[in-house]
């Protein structure tokens, strides 16, 4: 291995690339790194015009991205997706990262909303995101990669899946899922597709986005809430990610540099897991 060999890796010219809810700010950030390193972007989202954002980012190249409209909770819009991006890129898909997901104030205890009153449908609508979307895009996308016969899959996890965080039982026990069902795919495509095709998944610590901005910092004041200090509390590098420190161990799975590596959760957290807190 010499660096040309290594930054070969990391080249993914010709590589055709799905991210559901890529028009968030993880996904986002991870399409505009995809698209610097050569690949075909297909950005999938309910509302793809959140994309827009990023389109001066991606116009510089050298890969190219495409906004492709798709509910990871409706297959019929999947797999529209599908032909929409074979027609655009001229190209089966070879990789697909699950990062469409998120919590629900709805399915959020507090002192007025006990866990007895948490309302069904906001834990479906939870449970269905986070586990149902990856599970349905998973099921539509890694057919192909079947046929292929090599391709990975990377999901997005969470540190409530090792250890449930209080308030947000439907969002910690549907990642849990996600980890589970990561293990599951990872031996499933190995064993009876192809050694070649791997699955795993990241396990972000906290990022300030949409989905937790509302337990994590005061909308009036923009000051952290005495939860958000708890976590930068047991967080050892006691900052917040940035969305950029997901891109090294993104690209890594990704590239044939983890060419061995199939059914692990990769904790991205600032030491957050390793910390007992004392
Ligand atoms: N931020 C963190 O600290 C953190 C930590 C651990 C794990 N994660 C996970 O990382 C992933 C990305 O999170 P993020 O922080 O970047 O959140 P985000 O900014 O809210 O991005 C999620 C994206 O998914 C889209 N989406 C929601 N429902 C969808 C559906 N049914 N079909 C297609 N797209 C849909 C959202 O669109 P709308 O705006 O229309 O809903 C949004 O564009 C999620 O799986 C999240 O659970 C985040």
């Amino acid at each position: 291995m010499n660096l040309e060999e290594l930054t070969k890796m990391y080249d993914f010219s010709d590589r055709t690339v799905v991210i559901t809810g890529g028009a968030g700010i993880l996904g986002g950030e991870m399409a505009c790194a995809l698209v610097g390193c050569c690949a075909n972007v297909a950005i999938l989202d309910r509302a793809p015009e959140l994309a827009d954002r990023l389109i001066d980012r991606f116009e510089g190249g050298p890969g190219r991205a495409i906004v492709v409209y798709a509910d990871v909770l409706k297959p019929d819009t999947l797999r529209n997706a599908e032909q929409v991006i074979q027609t655009e890129f001229n190209s089966s898909v070879n990789m697909l990262i699950n990062a469409a997901g998120g919590n629900s104030p709805k399915a959020t205890t507090s002192e007025e909303l006990p866990f007895f009153d948490l309302p069904e449908q906001a834990l479906r609508f939870v449970f269905d995101l986070n586990l149902m979307g990856t599970f349905l895009s998973s099921q539509v996308f890694a057919r192909g990669m079947a046929e292929l016969g090599e391709g990975v899959i990377v999901n997005m996890s969470s540190m409530n899946a090792i250890r449930p965080l209080t308030r947000i039982p439907a969002y910690s026990a549907a990642k849990a899922a996600v980890t589970n069902f990561t293990q599951w795919l990872a031996v499933y495509m190995a064993m009876e597709h192809s050694p070649h095709i791997r699955v795993n998944a990241i396990a972000p610590g906290f990022f300030l986005t949409e989905q937790n901005r509302f337990l994590l910092t005061n909308p009036d004041t923009g000051e952290l809430t005495e939860r958000g200090r708890t976590i930068l509390e047991h967080t050892p590098m006691n900052r917040f990610g940035d969305p950029e420190d997901l891109l090294g161990t993104l690209l890594w799975l990704l590239s044939p540099a983890s060419a061995f590596v199939t059914g692990v959760v990769v904790p991205v957290d600032g030491g957050f897991s390793a910390f007992s807190g004392v």
